[in-house]
């Protein structure tokens, strides 16, 4: 928070000079020895530039500095420096009425006014379930929206369904040599999930399915009337499966143009690497080379049939042109390192200068029992039941603890989803996760219900207890675990903006756990509701101002905060 004072006396100081007519970068430093103060001005670039004498410049700074109403307890002069002390009852008293009176919008930022960001985000895989290697994606490219939000970006989020390839030629040969319409309806994923499943299995001693398959595709890309209309159909049930997950988490999309939304763009990019005189033939097929420090990108199978790559490619100038993106961000696994890399450089090799605004915000997997899960064994785990076990759990501590508590039906539901995605999001994305989902729905430890305990409480000692902020006791502010208390709601902005930079909602969520620490720590310190007014007062406001940046901080990362548990 003394950040913010150092910035407002620069501004303070070169706007005082500019009004002269005279443009100086102003130098505002923490001293080395904090006896000197906790702010130093050092007045050598002005005396430069002013040409007056020292004492002269260093007096003037001083008046303009006790002009404005800045929480400044002690000004000293020490040679061509200017040595601030804060006040930290002031400051503390300042931040306090700032966040009570910006409530919900407190922590808001401009630095992305002006800016569009397209994301590209959840993007399962048509016929086959939702696995909970999508929940990383969904939730943490959810929340990197909600922050850049907060932060003044545009936002355009796109949920590229993996709904094109040749796993639909898997899919349709499967179904037509063993599928059974009746069966399917009844349970469709699932079922479909079977006959993938069942396909890897025969293709193993059968490799020849693997040819029929590409030749299935073939025939889709061609437009086979009785493909498309079986893809469709396939299409449609696996959205309503998705769908069901998105409404539980409460997340939707600007757009769900998948990766078939592109099957009719390839052909003018195609086209221009040819004639761009990138495209080589390669065994029949169409490759582009990219450097000898990575492989080439396979653009045409020998077949004519398109790739991963080639739909991808098509997406990105599709974008460009539409959402005049300033950064496109692809919320997509580790494993996927090598493909946007030759993206980017495609892009490059085209010769268009964006792709330093192409990123990919890598994650890691979902370990059980240190292994990864994998669709075609069908031993993945299902995220929806994840979910749901989730919610059982949250319900049975919730009617364990507090039984006669209204609705616990939607607060259950509420703590269920916080456990799984506060799992998910407290850990640095890049990291691969151990997942044990009875560990995340304690209400104690690194957890969302701890978090949403926290405030909880915090809502409870507030219910009954009218306070005014007007009548505190600054004093107060000068004991440790107040003034900690007020630094950590006061860091909460430049955590935001961070997070927003780095694409990392775990900051948020690291943010979160330190914040609901110092207050239980003061909590244990102090009896909140005193019986001196003014220091109820003081203790309240600082107590709302907590609550109300962890609800804030929760919601950044997609999590409902709640008044009761
Ligand atoms: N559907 C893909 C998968 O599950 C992820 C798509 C990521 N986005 C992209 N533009 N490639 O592996």
């Amino acid at each position: 928070m003394i950040e913010k004072i150092k910035a407002d006396i620069k501004t303070l100081l070169e706007n005082y000079y500019a009004k002269n007519g005279n443009e100086i970068s102003v130098v505002v430093e923490t001293p080395k020895d904090p006896k000197l103060g906790d702010i130093s001005v050092p007045m050598f670039a002005v005396v430069k530039v002013l040409r007056k004498p020292m004492p002269q410049i260093v007096a003037e700074a001083v008046e303009v500095i006790n002009g404005a109403a800045l929480p400044i307890k002690e000004v000293k002069t020490m040679g061509a420096y200017v040595n601030l002390f804060v006040d930290k009852d002031k400051l503390a008293v300042a931040i306090l009425n700032e966040v009570l009176s910006q409530d919900s919008n407190y922590g808001a930022s401009e630095i992305g006014k002006g800016k569009n960001v397209t994301l590209d985000y959840s993007s399962p895989n048509i016929a086959k379930s939702f696995s909970i290697g999508h929940l990383r994606s969904t939730m943490i490219g959810n929340s990197i929206k909600l922050i850049l939000n907060k932060c003044g970006y545009n936002t355009y989020s796109i949920n590229y369904l993996g709904d094109w390839g040749t796993q639909f030629g898997k899919m349709i040969v499967a179904y037509k040599k063993w599928g059974d319409k009746a069966v399917i309806m009844a349970d469709p994923i699932s079922e479909l999930t079977k006959l993938y499943v069942k396909f890897h299995v025969e293709a193993e001693t059968q490799p020849e399915l693997e040819d029929e398959a590409r030749e299935a595709f073939r025939q889709m890309e061609l437009n086979n009337p009785e493909y498309l209309e079986l893809w469709k159909w396939i299409r449609e049930k696996s959205l309503k499966e998705s769908a069901q997950i998105y409404d539980l988490l409460e997340i939707s999309f600007d757009s769900y143009n998948g990766e078939a939304f592109y099957n009719d763009k390839m052909d003018p990019v195609v086209d221009e690497l040819e004639s761009k005189g990138l495209l080589v033939e390669d065994q029949g097929a169409k490759i582009v080379d990219l450097g000898d420090d990575i492989p080439p990108a396979l653009i045409k199978r020998s077949d004519g049939g398109s790739l991963y790559i080639t739909r991808d490619l098509a997406a990105v100038f599709y974008r460009k042109n539409e959402y005049k993106f300033d950064k496109i961000l692809y919320v997509v696994g580790n494993e996927q390192k090598l493909h946007f890399e030759q993206l980017k450089r495609l892009v490059t090799k085209m010769g268009y200068d964006f792709a330093d605004q192409i990123e990919h915000v890598n994650f890691g997997l979902y370990l059980t029992n240190g292994k990864k899960g994998s669709t075609r064994k069908g031993n993945v785990i299902k995220l929806y039941d994840v979910l749901q076990t989730a919610i059982n759990l949250a319900y049975d501590l919730i009617n364990e603890k507090n039984p006669d508590l209204k609705d616990k039906e939607t607060i259950a539901k509420y703590v269920g989803i916080a456990a799984i995605v506060f799992a998910d999001l407290k850990n640095f994305r890049g990291s691969d996760i151990e997942f044990n989902i009875e560990n995340a729905v304690k209400f104690e430890g690194q957890t969302g219900p701890y978090l949403q305990y926290t405030s909880v409480r915090i809502a409870s000692i507030l219910k009954n207890n009218e306070f005014d902020a007007n009548n505190i006791d600054a004093s107060l502010f000068e004991r440790e675990h107040y003034f900690e208390l007020v630094r950590a709601v006061s860091e909460f902005k430049g955590t935001i903006e961070k997070a927003a930079l780095e694409s990392s909602p775990s900051v948020v969520a690291k943010y979160l756990l330190n914040l609901a620490a110092s207050f239980n720590h003061f909590y244990s310190l102090e009896k909140i509701n005193a019986a001196d007014p003014v220091v109820r007062n003081t203790n309240l406001a600082l107590a709302k101002s907590v609550r109300i940046v962890l609800n804030e901080g929760l919601r950044l990362l997609g999590i409902h905060y709640l008044d009761e548990m």
